[in-house]
């Protein structure tokens, strides 16, 4: 969309994976603090996304109203507090009658919700699809439905990022573009690395029912769905890979890497969804690897594809690679079978071609190799800035690692 928001994916956090409906002020405002004291914020991490189930229905003038128990203060003063952290707060909503928690949804109601929350103070909005009267696999009915909030956002004059949860939606990609900042690719990823899940993948492409609600993902199944149409994705419009899972129990440490890597890689938003108050040393290192981060926000880049993926013996091997601004190039090698393996990739699979450096071999011999998690943070660097004692110094430093770029030249 073009209204000058998400010209890298965005970066934040959102309430809903790890507290529900069991969110209140109190729950938004200590994560947000979190952010900022852990780092986060100065990173990129800007926008504090506030999920389902914070509203009490309607006034009797047809306007939202925030939950008195949950926001004894309104939700404008979260929005201020949250603005005087140097963040942005967003909200959630459904293209349906109710949301997905049966709270109320926006449809029939766009201008009037837009303007409130505008007049809050909103910077972000995720709209669901619940409740869509049957219209969630039609793509023309669901583009009429997100168009009318994209529109009704847009006359409130205020900029608000515009993040569809499109799920169950054939073919976002095709319509989503140019009414909205980014769009769900799939049912909702859960912790789980990878399961057998026939409906998560969702694509009539490859025979699949798209409209049962609720299906859940694993992190392979997003990625092998995902990974078909990379290149819908450009600057303000971005496939939206779900939240990230890192930090929230059920992937090892390898898992968490090779997820976050891959959703930098494919230019998801970076929307963390783990409890912040307790986020642990691992974590923090993961969520914090700039180098990854800087692939991610690369201004000039565009998402990485697949250059191929093959079985051998009881698991799958694939290889992705992208361009980076300044002529560097990225390549994320995976193992996405539980088993250890040593993998192999040469440069001759990335650059096979004569080009204007030289002929391919020419080509192949003149970059280096960097390795964007080398320079990890150990543990105890990372234990002192959860502890406050560090919070002064960075232990990543990009200028040393010479780039953001695992190849460059
Ligand atoms: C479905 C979405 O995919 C989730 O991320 C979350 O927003 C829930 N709905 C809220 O009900």
């Amino acid at each position: 969309l073009d209204n000058g928001l998400a010209q890298t994916p965005q970066l934040g956090w959102n309430t809903w994976n790890s507290f529900a409906c069991s969110m209140n002020e109190t729950v938004i405002l200590q994560a947000a603090e979190k952010i900022v004291s852990l780092g986060f914020r100065d990173l990129g991490y800007e926008y504090v996304v506030m999920d389902d189930c914070w509203s009490a229905g309607r006034n009797s003038s047809g306007y939202l109203i925030p939950d008195p128990e949950k926001f004894p203060n309104g939700v404008a003063d979260v929005a201020k507090k949250v603005h005087a952290m140097g963040l942005k707060f967003g909200i959630y909503s459904s293209a349906g009658t109710l949301t997905c928690a049966r709270y109320s949804g926006s449809l029939g109601y766009e201008e009037k919700d837009a303007a409130v929350w505008a007049s809050w103070g909103i910077d972000y909005l995720k709209y669901d699809n619940c409740y869509n009267q049957g219209e969630e696999g039609t793509p023309k009915l669901s583009y009429d439905r997100y168009n009318a909030m994209g529109k009704a956002l847009n006359a409130t004059g205020r900029p608000i990022l515009y993040s569809l949860c499109n799920w169950g939606v054939d073919g976002p990609w095709n319509f989503a573009p140019t009414i909205a900042n980014s769009w769900r690719t799939s049912g909702d990823l859960i912790n789980v690395w990878d399961r057998e899940n026939v409906n998560c993948p969702c694509s009539e492409l490859l025979g699949l029912d798209c409209k049962t609600p609720g299906y859940q993902c694993s992190v392979m199944n997003v990625l092998n769905k995902a990974s078909y149409y990379p290149s819908k994705s450009f600057a303000g419009a971005w496939n939206d890979l779900d939240m990230l899972e890192v930090g929230n129990g059920g992937l090892t440490d390898d898992e968490a890497i090779a997820h976050f890597s891959l959703w930098a890689a494919l230019k998801s938003p970076l929307l963390m969804t783990n409890v912040m108050t307790s986020i642990d040393a691992q974590t923090l290192s993961i969520l914090q690897n700039t180098a990854v981060l800087a692939v991610s926000q690369d201004p000039e880049s565009s998402s990485a594809v697949r250059i191929w993926r093959y079985y051998v013996d009881g698991g799958e091997i694939q290889l992705f690679s992208g361009s980076l601004s300044g002529g560097d190039q990225l390549v994320l090698l995976l193992n996405s079978s539980p088993k250890a393996r040593e993998m192999n990739a040469t440069l001759a699979d990335i650059f096979w071609s004569d080009g204007p450096g030289g002929t391919a071999s020419e080509i192949q011999s003149s970059w280096d190799v960097y390795d964007l998690w080398a320079n990890r943070m150990s543990n105890a660097t990372a234990n002192s800035i959860i502890e406050g004692s560090n919070n002064a110094t960075r232990p990543i430093n990009m200028t040393a690692l010479g780039g953001s770029e695992s190849v460059y030249k």
